[in-house]
């Protein structure tokens, strides 16, 4: 609900558990007067202390009033240049030269549902679901006009904004930076989390306190990246998973970001969160408008497990668009672990046979059916099938699959181009890069100009070439380098500062355009693994390849940091084979399938080659995985314990919306001998039901279970419990 006292110019959000408020002062500065649990509302700017500060200068409007300072009042839209030395939000590169960017209050509109975004990522919801709150600010010299824009989810507590800004003048306008969120908060004495890594070691969880200065975690390789992820948090330091205020900040977006935060002088702290300001310059001509990405604010007065929890159902119901939502998703083979580039028609239609006996749903083939790929040194761009590996085509191939029962996926990588390719020999110009420039390749690829349309016209036409003539149910959207030598044959040299963000553009525009032309088929996004786990690319892929690390007790941790912000829905997770590729480690069989059933599950290997005890326990996992599909992919997610290299035990519960259902999973770490006694402590059950536990006769009331927590047994070292608990 959006409350708008328009004679105070105040503007109160209220969602179920918090409330955000702002307010225009007399000065028309636009005031963030509070964000946090649920309060009455009234009028909160009475929170904002007003001091002569030194050094802390005073906007024109105030005369000599040194105790009003920009540098001093809690911003909703930082500006640049005019007295607030804090991160700006806005900085504009004017005509005449100056960068100053200095907003006040024009006016507000309130709107029911929630506003769209041409070309970008975005919560959707109708006149039930959600409001929306438009506040015009100006900077009167410099004839820029800025509306922040709100969207109000009240159910989650879900607030989403994002910034439009219009160039009312008659002359051009440089945009240097453009954040989709400033967020002050009155006390820095915060933690910082942030989920970090790198190729193979996606999210890890990093927390820090706030110290004096700039802090900030982004991206300027093109894509959100593996090193960072465009999700943050700010938390009371004394917060865990059931206690304490945090806030969760994401970007709905897929390119370079930067989240700041700054611990200012006065031990306030300010969080800024938008496209990474290297080499962003966007040129607004008279007339022209620019819209930021959209960022999602949840803050729980609960702890994180409620936060993540909201984000789940919000992510669900509002922002994935996932074809298969109604059903259940296949259970998928995936032939890349298995072959690699190795293999034919004939051997892929035995491992098709091999899977459907099994009970595998949908069989995906991987990387290496194309031009005259064996490896990765060719043909991407070249979306023809290589005829001596598959005659007949994929039409052919995709019928057989058909027969024995199954769906059929294809993995894709549109975004590149291989210089050994007939597409490259054509249209070398068609890659991002200088053309007098030596260009730096990655995995031997070079990447397509996305910001061109005949380049996103030719992928397009060429991709659904072959969707129509073979039945692909499922496409694996691959990615898999950074971008360099960022530069466009299309765009004159002031303008170049517009290509990594018109990139990104380029690539939800082919996205919406293959989604809407097939309907029916569900994509799975993928960047070298979770390379863009993003929530802008869970708008168009509503799932997304957690990691290429498919070993099972390095997943807990990577299922676990992501799981912060994304439901388990949305993360591919496969069992592979051992000892793993990765990390040599061999992990039992019934783990592999634990963590990988907390995803959207599959296997990554050749199912035919499995002893027949394997073979006998897959078809019970495939069976196991049906049985938990609806809890998993819908319930409501708790983490019990975080996985630690100590070799305590890492437990996670699935629970069903009305908690009569739940699942325990836990998976041992490393273990020594004279292993202590170990009980685990369940959360979100009715305290005052009775639970029948798998394999125990005597039901265990929930409270006791939450309470004194369930005594687990000895498990040996990565060996795991999958439980299910039934309320009477
Ligand atoms: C990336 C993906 C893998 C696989 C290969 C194929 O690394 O993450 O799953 O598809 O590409 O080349």
């Amino acid at each position: 609900m959006i409350i708008q006292d328009d004679k105070k110019r105040l503007f109160t959000l209220q969602t179920r558990n918090t409330t955000y408020q702002l307010k225009a002062d007399q000065n028309g500065v636009l005031l963030h007067t509070y964000y946090g649990p649920k309060v009455q509302g009234g009028d909160l700017s009475r929170l904002i202390r007003f001091a002569d500060r030194g050094f802390s200068p005073n906007p024109n409007e105030v005369g000599n009033d040194r105790t009003y300072s920009l540098d001093t009042l809690p911003q909703e839209y930082s500006g640049s240049g005019a007295g607030d030395f804090r991160l700006s939000s806005l900085e504009l590169e004017l005509p005449d030269g100056s960068y100053v960017a200095d907003l006040r209050y024009v006016d507000a509109k309130l709107q029911s549902g929630k506003y769209t975004l041409e070309g970008l990522p975005a919560f959707f919801g109708s006149d039930e679901d959600a409001d929306t709150l438009v506040i015009t600010m100006e900077d009167a010299a410099a004839h820029v006009r800025v509306e922040l824009l709100y969207g109000v989810f009240e159910a989650y507590d879900l607030i989403t904004r994002a910034v439009r800004i219009v160039n009312c003048g008659d002359k051009p306008v440089r945009l240097r930076r453009a954040a989709s969120l400033c967020l002050d908060f009155p006390s820095a004495d915060l933690d910082f989390i942030t989920f970090d890594g790198g190729h193979v070691k996606e999210r890890s969880l990093h927390r820090a306190h706030l110290r004096h200065g700039v802090q900030s975690v982004g991206s300027i390789r093109g894509i959100s990246s593996h090193q960072h992820n465009p999700f943050v948090m700010l938390c009371e330091p004394g917060a865990d998973e059931e206690h304490g205020t945090c806030y969760g900040a994401a970007l709905l977006y897929s390119g370079n970001f930067e989240a700041s935060v700054e611990r200012c002088q006065f031990e306030d702290a300010r969080l800024t969160l938008g496209i990474h300001p290297y080499h962003f310059c966007w040129t607004l001509e008279a007339g022209q408008a620019f819209t930021t990405p959209e960022a999602a604010l949840l803050c729980s007065p609960n702890g994180f497990g409620q936060m993540s929890r909201q984000f789940h159902r919000a992510i669900r119901a509002h922002l994935l668009r996932d074809v298969w939502q109604n059903r259940r998703k296949p259970v998928l083979v995936n032939s890349w672990e298995a072959f690699y580039f190795d293999y034919d028609h004939e051997r892929l239609l035995r491992f098709a046979k091999e899977s459907a006996a099994l009970g595998v749903e949908l069989f995906v083939l991987d990387d290496g059916w194309f031009g005259h790929r064996d490896d990765d040194s060719s043909s991407l761009g070249d979306w023809w099938v290589n005829e001596k590996k598959l005659p007949g085509g994929l039409g052919a191939l995709t019928a057989e699959i058909n027969q024995l029962g199954m769906e059929f996926g294809l993995w894709v990588e549109p975004e590149m181009v291989s210089e050994d390719s007939c597409l490259y020999r054509e249209h070398p110009d068609w890659v991002l890069n200088p053309s007098d420039r030596p260009c730096t390749r990655g995995r031997y690829q070079l990447v397509l100009d996305y910001t061109r349309e005949e380049v996103r016209d030719y992928i397009f036409q060429a991709l659904q070439k072959l969707l129509d003539n073979a039945n692909v149910s499922y496409l694996k959207w691959d990615m898999n380098r950074a971008l360099t030598q960022v530069w466009s044959a299309a765009l004159p040299a002031e303008r170049q500062g517009e290509v990594y963000h018109r990139f990104v553009l380029g690539v939800y525009d082919l996205l919406e355009r293959v989604r809407q032309a097939n309907p029916n088929t569900l994509i799975e996004g993928c960047s070298g693994g979770g390379g863009r786990f993003d929530m802008g690319m869970l708008y168009y892929t509503p799932q997304i390849w957690c990691s290429d690390n498919t070993d099972a007790i390095d997943r807990l941790s990577i299922q676990y940091g992501t799981s912060f912000a994304y439901p388990p829905s949305t993360m591919g997770a496969h069992v592979s084979v051992v000892p793993n590729e990765q990390t040599g480690r061999s992990v039992p069989m019934e783990t592999r399938a634990t963590v990988a059933m907390s995803g959207t599950f599959g296997y990554e290997l050749d199912l035919g080659a499995l002893p027949e005890q394997e073979k006998d326990m897959v078809v019970q996992q495939i069976q196991a995985y049906k049985e938990s599909y609806d809890l998993i992919q819908t319930g409501d997610y708790y983490r019990l314990s975080a996985p630690t290299p100590d070799g305590a035990p890492t437990a996670w519960l699935h629970v069903s919306t009305d908690r009569r259902t739940a699942l325990l999973c836990v998976v041992a770490g490393q273990t020594h001998a004279g292993p202590p006694f170990r009980q685990v402590k369940l959360r979100g059950l009715d305290p005052t039901l009775q639970y029948r536990l798998t394999g125990d006769d005597t039901p265990w009331p929930g409270d006791v279970l939450m309470q004194a927590g369930y005594p687990l047994p000895m498990l040996e070292e990565y060996h795991c419990l999958r439980l299910w608990l039934k309320a009477e």
